[in-house]
């Protein structure tokens, strides 16, 4: 790569607007580089769907975003990581980052955004929530089991939690009473820590944390997969030049009514130009968004 380092933007995407909370952490460490982000809005929820059809989805989008001239692929999304992030790594020549592994071993060994859950012995013991499709994959148990034989996995599907955020319900009483439903019962299990396995949860941390208590330390795993991401470019010397500013580009399946809203909710900050494009291969088509 040239001394102006490499410019090509970061591509990131989810089957929604849950992967702006992996991208406002690359826009945190990484403040140089352009990132071009895909939310599914059209295919949402992925989380009920099968390992095929969430394989053929993310395909899709990451031929998608290779036609952006990427040099790296986040899967910001934990169910699209648990079902197809084997075979996007087999496809695709650049890096492909999934939020599963990044996650995993902070729970485990520390380090990323906090201090270890545990370090040394009992084995520790480690809660999982995500989707019906995470935690089903085993994705997080096998994961973990790799990286400290012994720990104690407890998952927990919380498939109504996407629909509510994506709708923008965080401060909504239904939004508590489904959360105490879920969680209620992993308060007796003693947790070191819970992984929020899908990156939607961060939004509704607080409510978690809150349910859970709080000596149970929370793991966002978008958040790590962005540090993941930013370590891997550092390593390959893959960094944009600090000469270039950064171009974003943000792109949906579709529009919903009140995107914007949530998206700034999810990212923390206004949203860069938004496009709408039908990401298959059919014929596509992009329309840009008057704001
Ligand atoms: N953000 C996605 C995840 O991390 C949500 C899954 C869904 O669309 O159901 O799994």
């Amino acid at each position: 790569m040239s001394e102006s380092g490499d410019p090509r933007p970061i591509g990131v995407f989810d089957s929604g607007l849950g992967g702006l909370t992996a991208v406002r952490e690359l826009f945190r460490v990484l403040p140089g580089e352009s990132v071009a982000y895909f939310g599914d809005t059209a295919r949402v929820p992925y989380g009920s769907k099968s390992r095929e059809t969430v394989t053929r989805f993310s395909l899709e989008i990451a031929r998608f975003l290779m036609r952006q001239d990427i040099k790296c692929l986040l899967v910001a999304c934990n169910t699209a990581s648990s079902y197809a992030l084997e075979t996007l790594k087999r496809r695709f020549e650049i890096p492909v980052v999934g939020v599963i592994d990044p996650a995993a071993g902070v729970a485990v060994t520390g380090g990323g955004r906090g201090a270890p859950v545990a370090g040394g012995s009992p084995p520790p013991r480690i809660g999982v929530i995500g989707t019906q499709a995470t935690v089903a994959s085993g994705a997080y148990a096998r994961a973990l089991a790799q990286l400290a034989p012994g720990t104690t996995v407890v998952s927990r599907a919380c498939p109504l939690f996407v629909p509510l955020i994506e709708e923008g319900w965080l401060d909504h009483p239904v939004l508590r009473q489904v959360a105490e439903e879920y969680l209620g019962g992993l308060r007796a299990e003693r947790l070191d820590g819970l992984i929020l396995g899908c990156t939607h949860y961060p939004l509704i941390a607080p409510l978690l944390q809150d349910i859970i208590g709080p000596g149970v330390r929370l793991i966002d795993s978008g958040a790590e997969a962005a540090l993941a991401t930013a370590g891997l470019l550092r390593r390959r010397g893959l960094l944009a030049g600090a000469d270039q500013a950064p171009q974003h580009h943000f792109y949906l399946s579709d529009e919903r009514l009140d995107f914007e809203r949530v998206a700034r909710a999810f990212l923390g900050r206004e949203l860069p130009p938004t496009a709408i494009v039908d990401q298959t291969d059919l014929p596509w088509f992009e329309r840009s968004i008057p704001h």
